[in-house]
């Protein structure tokens, strides 16, 4: 073969290997709404930038007539590339092949991207769109998964590891993006579920359709196991850019500072007025993120999930920060089960990754009732406290209104290693609220007033007199608890001259194999 024969035939290939499965299921793929694994990959990256690895890779199955349907590739698209001039690896799973599906070749072509993804230290972005086990393979296709697995756990804290999930998305294929830091859906396309809704019916009796049991809007909101649910899968992709905007390359490195061109000392006059004088009257917490961050940027995770609290990610001067807030709009931002799950991830995966922490403080306490308790609210709670306490990044705290109960010790306090912890003059830092205390303290009394109105104008006084005790930062200040009072309108510039000093922190924890988080 002369050398022009040998690169045509490498151009051959290329070409061969560029159609996946063929024009046919390509357009089934696009009638679907859906885009192709390639194509996925150059919204994803920055033009140019994607380097292919084992395009010719066929799988190795000679049994079901598999010895005759070679596919270049074998269903999976995998290399790296660049996200604003910043190295990621990258694989993309291919419908038109097989459905998708995973054989042992196509698993060893994940982890060869996931090996030097941690070789050199840089985010791992998986794009699933999968039929799951490749059925005629057995179980080489279920030990290719579990390599994956594996290697997601090793991952785990030391790159940034994120899942698109654009197309089906079942049985043990779900737990490899379980196991990542965040999985983004698409709404309409994507669906995950351990069993599908055919399996329900046989077991269980239940009729459910796709979208009910595993669709993006039902993880995004109900179980919380997708972090972000987008419009389509453009979106998806390009959100995925903007979550690496705020994350380092590992865990060894800093996120990029940003140029900032929005004032430090912007005062937010707003701020001074927007708690409302009833104590029991809510407010958009997200007003107050928005005007403090950096051009009012904010990318929050989990925004359809236990919103009663906020998390996200800002930066405050260019510097990458993740936000933690009570949402008084939502359950009077109680936490609960959910919000405290929620939290807690989101905790770690900042002091993880070197991330400082903001948290934002408006919480009435715990949510009571046997539902919470049955739940194990008690287990759930501890997470977020044992996240708190464990973060050894810089923590900023601000306590904005309520602090109440346990739930002031778990918002970042002073008292789990919180590193600057300021107070609006509006904050309220007691066990309890006023009636839930007086009711306690005086019930006796309380019971022994016939006259409803003599019974009312006690409670009132006595609630007062709490008021008057603890319905103030003061007291808080006065042992050191806070570092400071702060004028609502100021609390940017705070915050990042809180920020600035910390930037230097040094904090470790006892030497251990690991800690042992209640799970
Ligand atoms: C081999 C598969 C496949 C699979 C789909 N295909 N799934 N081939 N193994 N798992 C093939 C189909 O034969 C078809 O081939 C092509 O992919 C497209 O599939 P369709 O069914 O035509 O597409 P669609 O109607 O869109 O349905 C997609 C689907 C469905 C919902 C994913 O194909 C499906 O239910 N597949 C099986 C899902 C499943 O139960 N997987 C095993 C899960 S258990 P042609 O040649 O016609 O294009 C598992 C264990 C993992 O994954 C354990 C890890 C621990």
């Amino acid at each position: 073969m002369s050398i022009e024969q040998k690169i045509k035939e490498l151009l051959d290939k290329r070409v061969e290997a560029k159609l996946g499965g063929g024009e046919k299921r390509i357009e089934n793929q696009h009638a679907k709404g859906k885009f192709t694994a390639r194509e996925r990959i150059e919204m994803l990256l920055d033009e140019g930038s994607f380097e292919e690895f084992d395009m010719f890779v066929t799988h190795r199955t000679r049994d079901f007539g598999l010895e005759d349907q070679l596919y270049l590739g074998d269903g999976v698209v995998t290399g790296h590339g660049t996200i604003d001039g910043r190295v990621v690896y990258v694989f993309s799973q291919d419908f038109t092949v097989f459905g998708g599906s995973l054989s042992e070749t196509f698993a060893q072509k994940i982890c060869k991207v996931m090996d030097q993804a941690m070789k050199v230290g840089a985010p791992l972005i998986g794009i699933n769109d999968s039929g799951g086990a490749r059925i005629q393979e057995g179980v080489q296709s279920l030990a290719g998964y579990a390599e994956i697995f594996e290697r997601n756990i090793l991952a785990s804290g030391v790159i940034p590891q994120i899942s698109a999930v654009f197309g089906p998305c079942a049985g043990g294929a779900v737990y490899s993006p379980a196991l990542t830091d965040f999985i983004v859906m698409s709404k309409e396309t994507s669906y995950m579920f351990v069993t599908g809704p055919k399996v329900v019916k046989t077991v269980t009796g239940e009729v459910v359709t796709d979208e009910e049991l595993g669709g993006a809007m039902i993880h995004g909101s109900k179980s919380g196991v997708t972090h972000f649910v987008s419009e389509n899968e453009e979106e998806g992709l390009m959100l995925i850019r903007k979550l690496l905007s705020y994350l380092p390359q590992n865990n060894l490195e800093e996120a990029p500072l940003s140029v900032c061109d929005d004032p430090i000392d912007r005062l937010e006059d707003s701020l001074n007025y927007i708690i409302p004088e009833n104590p029991n009257k809510p407010y958009d917490v997200k007003d107050v993120i928005h005007s403090i961050v950096d051009n009012s940027e904010f990318l929050e995770v989990q925004r359809h999930y236990a919103p009663n609290i906020v998390t996200g990610f800002t930066r405050f001067n260019g510097i990458s920060v993740g936000v933690v807030a009570n949402q008084p709009k939502y359950l009077a931002g109680v936490l609960d089960i959910n919000a405290s799950r929620k939290a807690a991830r989101f905790v770690r995966y900042c002091d993880a990754f070197n991330i400082p922490l903001l948290t934002l403080v408006d919480v009435p306490g715990f949510l009571p009732g046997t539902a919470q308790e049955y739940g194990g609210i008690i287990i759930h709670g501890a997470k977020l406290l044992f996240a708190y306490g464990e973060a050894t990044v810089p923590k900023v705290t601000i306590i904005l209104r309520k602090a109440y109960g346990g739930a002031y010790d778990v918002m970042s306090s002073k008292h789990l290693r919180g590193d600057i912890n300021y107070a609006w003059p509006t904050a309220e830092i007691a066990v309890m609220g006023p009636k839930g205390a007086i009711e306690i303290l005086h019930s006796k009394t309380i019971s022994k007033i016939t006259d409803p109105a003599e019974r009312e104008a006690f409670i009132s006084k006595a609630e007062e007199e709490y008021k008057d005790k603890f319905a103030n930062p003061y007291n808080a200040a006065k042992y050191g608890f806070i570092d400071d009072v702060i004028e609502p309108r100021n609390t940017r510039f705070r915050i990042i001259r809180a920020l600035q000093a910390l930037a230097t922190k040094k904090d470790v924890n006892p030497p251990k194999k690991h800690s042992n988080i209640p799970l």
